[in-house]
């Protein structure tokens, strides 16, 4: 099948912007990440299974690891709340060929409500606004217990987790819109204690700055 051509407008959408630590080309048929990717989907797909039946990105950004499950034969699905990041997803994904990956413009919220789960789940750096909200979208709940519950129902295998666990490693956005209460409740201690309710936790080296840890679900 002939490839579709991505425009210089994506390729420059997928190479350089927020995040950084997402940013890849499209070479031909391959997706090179550039360093700060490359180093954290190193870490990241050490604890990926060799085989992968169904795959869920919650925040998925430019769609780098939604593709790569793709690209293994997983049934993939990216979600996010950003229109260009889907846009130049879904430009990517078509150029590539893979049928596997599909990309949506929903919430956890939504998608746990359809019912639909996945074996293998993603969320990396994404966690903060769930809980707090950006200037992206609303919260879910500034309440661990309705995240988790809500995470438990679209995972039936395992969770990665990787994010800042307490307010003072948040982003400055969040610092400066966040309010006092939901202040007070983000603790390690909160966050972990409504993870466990679903997740055996399996800890692991720190992802960059970030605490990584493995949600097995029970
Ligand atoms: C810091 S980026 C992390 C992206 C990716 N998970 C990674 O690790 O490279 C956070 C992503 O979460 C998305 N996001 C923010 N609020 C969201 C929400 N309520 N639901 C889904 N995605 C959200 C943003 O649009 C952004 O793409």
């Amino acid at each position: 099948m002939e490839a579709v051509s991505l425009n210089e407008a994506t390729r420059a959408h997928l190479a350089d912007s927020y995040p950084h630590n997402h940013d890849y080309r499209v070479v031909g048929s391959d997706m090179r990440a550039k360093w700060k990717l490359a180093r954290r989907w190193r870490r990241l797909r050490s604890h990926w299974p060799s085989d992968i039946g169904s795959f869920l990105d919650i925040g998925c950004s430019k769609g780098f690891f939604v593709l790569q499950a793709a690209h293994r034969g997983a049934a993939a699905l990216g979600i996010d709340i950003h229109e260009a990041d889907l846009a130049a997803c879904e430009a990517v994904r078509e150029h590539l060929g893979l049928e596997g990956a599909r990309f949506q413009h929903k919430t956890l919220e939504e998608l746990a409500v359809e019912g639909e789960s996945f074996e293998l789940v993603h969320l990396v750096n994404t966690y903060h606004y769930l809980y707090f909200g950006s200037d992206r979208g609303p919260a879910i709940a500034s309440d661990h217990s309705v995240i988790f519950e809500r995470l438990a129902a679209v995972t039936s295998g395992t969770l990665i987790f990787s994010n800042c666990e307490s307010f003072e490693r948040c982003p400055a956005w969040i610092k400066e819109h966040a309010s006092a209460e939901e202040r007070a409740g983000y603790t390690p201690e909160a966050l972990r204690s409504a993870a466990s309710k679903w997740f055996e936790i399996e800890e692991h080296k720190d992802l960059g700055k970030r605490p990584l840890w493995v949600g097995h679900k029970k």
